[in-house]
């Protein structure tokens, strides 16, 4: 046989097979005070990980480009875009979705979009509450600019910010 018609075992380019079954990365993770020990493809977002893999619906996708803030969640207390991050990168972070800030009762924020009206299809909500719930803990009374500030990575199709604004600061100082 000619040896340099035939390549080595080891060099050869994987099979399609192969390909579809790359191994995955581990993740430790803690997401609304439930410890999950997992592997995820290494190029699965964040956010398909918590609705498709987790069944955590409430985090919802408009854009999947970062832009319109209806996927955000908390990681490590700070709020984030889940469709800019990969599942694989939540290794050692806490997280909490929409489904894990409130404990059986609407949180003040949830309670007080209800009272002023600052929600209307809903869709921006579930992103805009944990934008919102960063802000609050970080800034207990925030003026009307350092609520707008915290916000405008949340997009509302339906246009509720001015309600928004003013639930916010019927809370602050409470929360
Ligand atoms: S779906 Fe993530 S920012 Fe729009
Ligand atoms: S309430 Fe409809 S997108 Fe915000």
């Amino acid at each position: 046989m000619n040896p340099t018609t035939q390549a080595p075992p080891e060099s050869r380019a994987p099979a399609a097979d192969e390909n579809r079954q790359r191994p995955g990365a581990k993740i430790s993770t803690t997401i609304n005070d439930h410890a999950y020990d997992t592997v995820v493809p290494p190029h699965l977002l964040l956010v398909d990980f918590l609705r498709d893999t987790l069944g955590l619906t409430g985090t919802k996708i408009g854009c999947e480009t970062g832009q319109c803030g209806a996927c955000t969640i908390l990681v490590d207390g700070v709020s984030v875009k889940s469709c800019a991050m990969l599942a694989a990168q939540a290794d050692g972070c806490r997280i909490t979705t929409i489904e894990g800030v409130a404990n059986g009762d609407l949180t003040p924020i949830q309670a007080a979009l209800c009272d002023k009206h600052a929600v209307q299809c809903g869709f921006c909500t579930p992103g805009l509450v944990m934008s919102l719930t960063d802000l609050l803990r970080r800034n207990p009374h925030p003026d009307e600019a350092a609520i707008r500030e915290s916000i405008d990575g949340n997009m509302c199709r339906c246009g509720v910010y001015q309600n928004v604004v003013r639930a916010i600061l019927s809370i602050s100082g409470s929360v």
